[in-house]
């Protein structure tokens, strides 16, 4: 692959359910060990299109690309194999089981035919340590951490994985200042290591800490990109809520009528 070539290509990526048009032609590139923030209103079809991108949810129309090969994946295990991991916007962890079996959820270490556990905590120890998360104790029941430790745990699973993708669908949303910090740096750090992520946040603040660009979403449609250089609070707000936008489907000429 040349360092030129986009490690995820979105082209006119659609998506109805029923009679609701979720997706309607979304464009989105992400380079190798870029952060990209996906921005835009409630209901503007982020997670969705993330979904589609992490095998979770079948496209109607467009083209995935991914290191510059079409990809039709039938199910998150398929978008995994190609590299694609995820954080959902609502974690899906297992409450009643500890921080190791969280990590290792589907994928547990084996010795003959049982689990080895042994093997299991360290190795969630290491992932843990590697990451610079913090927690007592890799036996800790998952329904007993904060939701912050969870957060973190939620990611390291996704990390763990070796992911040439990191989907994080709002990682930080319910997560104090501290924690905020920790979630920031592990971008940082996945980043750096050449991994693309993409970032979805309603805290604008934090895109311009650890985002390289963003990709603005819009009722369906991906409509606007920008390098987060070249913007600051008030334009992002402005590119979010289109407040300069042009209506998007009025004719070019209205002449000097005015409308009352
Ligand atoms: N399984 C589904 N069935 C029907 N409609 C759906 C489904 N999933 C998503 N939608 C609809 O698609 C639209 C986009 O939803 P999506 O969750 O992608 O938005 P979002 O940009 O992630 O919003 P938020 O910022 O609130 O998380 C919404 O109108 C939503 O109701
Ligand atoms: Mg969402």
């Amino acid at each position: 692959m040349s360092d030129q070539q986009p490690l995820v290509e979105l082209r006119g990526i659609r998506k109805s359910f029923g009679p609701v048009r979720s997706l309607d032609g979304v464009d989105l590139t992400l380079a190798r060990g870029e952060v990209l923030g996906l921005v835009g209103d409630n209901g503007a079809g982020k997670s969705t299109l993330m979904k589609v991108l992490a095998g979770a949810v079948r496209h109607d129309d467009g083209d995935i690309l991914v290191k510059g090969e079409k990809a039709r994946f039938a199910s998150p295990a398929d978008a995994r194999r190609a590299g694609i991991g995820i954080v959902y916007q609502d974690l899906a962890l297992c409450d009643t089981l500890d921080v190791a079996g969280n990590l290792f959820l589907g994928r547990e270490p084996r010795k003959g035919p049982f689990l080895d556990r042994r093997e299991m905590h360290a190795r969630s120890a290491r992932i843990l340590a590697d990451l610079h998360v913090r927690v007592t104790s890799t036996r800790q029941e998952i329904g007993t951490l904060s939701g912050g430790q969870r957060q973190t745990v939620a990611i390291a699973r996704a990390v763990s994985t070796r992911p040439d993708v990191l989907i994080l669908d709002e990682p930080t949303a319910a997560l104090a200042v501290a924690e905020v910090e920790s979630v920031l740096r592990l971008i940082g750090e996945v980043a750096a290591r050449g991994v693309g992520v993409i970032l979805i946040t309603h805290r604008l603040q934090d895109l311009f800490r650890v985002c390289d660009r963003i990709t603005v979403m819009y009722e369906g449609r991906s409509v606007d990109d920008a390098r987060i250089s070249d913007l600051d609070i008030e334009k992002l707000v402005a590119l979010i809520t289109r407040a300069d936008a042009e209506p998007a489907h009025e004719p070019a000429a209205l002449g000097t009528e005015t409308h009352s």
